[in-house]
């Protein structure tokens, strides 16, 4: 069996590497990634590096040949570019032939009204279209996403929000990668739609586990959208990207990450990491940034 992991040399992409590598021998494990470069020390332990992009579907072929079972991990553009991508990397799987997909989604994506749903919905119906056997992997919000207002309040500033009582239900990104790990590697996971979610939180709910962390008071200032706008381009956000932080306080707010499931736990077999912890060991990253 040979398995296959997109985005190799991204973050979450990395976790998941490490994670498959803690029980399967690195000659069983391929990964397809833009620059090889990124991925020398992976082929100096034993791992298949190819190279693949998503926007050129020929390359795909070459790298997910004789591969069993695929993990397409996301990519990073806007949602039509990543619609395209997906789609040349799930019709590059159909024609080699890869006998299971799993893919990073998106929480209640066909549900909810998060800026991110439409092309996680349009990826998830172009492997069914395939018939290849899937797991839709869809992930909550990274706890890593609050690593900038983490550092904002370990620095003094408030907690800035205009997300209102919408609920998230946060996880670390190796949570979600051990996950992703155990679907690749287990059985019984073909045609399932798992929401990985951790226990949803309001923006005071989490500030106030940060207050126990991190010992000290943090006052959380609710915005207007128009504010929180001026907010973060005061702290130097470009242009382009007002729209999709805007966007994403908005999905936060009309509740599409407010989503209770034990499909996290179920697969990884434990608890997901406790909020408490979780937040500790990315206030412990900041430091060592600092
Ligand atoms: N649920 C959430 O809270 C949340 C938050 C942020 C992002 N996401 C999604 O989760 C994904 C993984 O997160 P991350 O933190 O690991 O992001 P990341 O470090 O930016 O990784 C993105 C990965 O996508 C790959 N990629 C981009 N364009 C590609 C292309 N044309 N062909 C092949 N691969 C391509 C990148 O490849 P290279 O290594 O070659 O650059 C990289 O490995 C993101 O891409 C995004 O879709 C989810």
């Amino acid at each position: 069996m040979k398995i296959l992991v997109t985005g190799a040399t991204g973050k979450l992409g990395t976790k998941v590497v490490e994670s498959l590598l803690k029980t399967l021998p690195a000659n069983q494990l391929a990964v397809s990634v833009r620059n090889p470069e990124k991925a020398e020390g992976l082929r100096a332990r034993g791992v298949d590096v190819r190279q693949g992009d998503f926007d050129h579907p020929e390359t795909l072929d070459t790298a997910f040949a004789g591969i069993d079972r695929l993990l397409i991990i996301s990519a990073d553009g806007d949602n039509d570019t990543r619609t395209r991508q997906h789609a040349n990397a799930v019709q590059a799987a159909e024609r080699a032939g890869v006998k299971f997909i799993a893919y990073t989604s998106i929480v209640n994506a066909t549900e909810s009204k998060n800026l991110f749903a439409p092309t996680h919905v349009a990826t998830e119906a172009a492997i069914l279209k395939t018939g290849i056997p899937y797991s839709f992997l869809r992930n909550n919000w990274y706890l890593e996403n609050e690593i900038g207002s983490i550092q904002g309040v370990m620095s003094g500033a408030p907690w800035v929000t205009s997300a209102g009582n919408g609920k998230v239900g946060w996880s670390l990104q190796q949570d979600y990668a051990e996950a992703a790990a155990a679907v690749l590697l287990g059985s019984g996971h073909e045609n399932t739609v798992y929401e990985f979610s951790g226990k949803p939180l309001t923006q005071e709910e989490l500030v106030s586990e940060l207050q126990t962390v991190l010992g000290k008071e943090i006052s959380v200032q609710q915005v207007s959208d128009e504010k929180y706008a001026e907010i973060m381009k005061g702290l130097g956000l470009p242009d382009f990207v007002i729209p999709i932080v805007l966007g994403i306080q908005e999905s936060i707010r009309n509740d599409s990450l407010d989503v209770v499931s034990d499909d996290l736990e179920k697969v990884l077999g434990r608890s997901a990491t406790p909020i408490k912890e979780a937040l500790a060991q990315l206030v412990d990253h900041v430091s060592k940034m600092n």
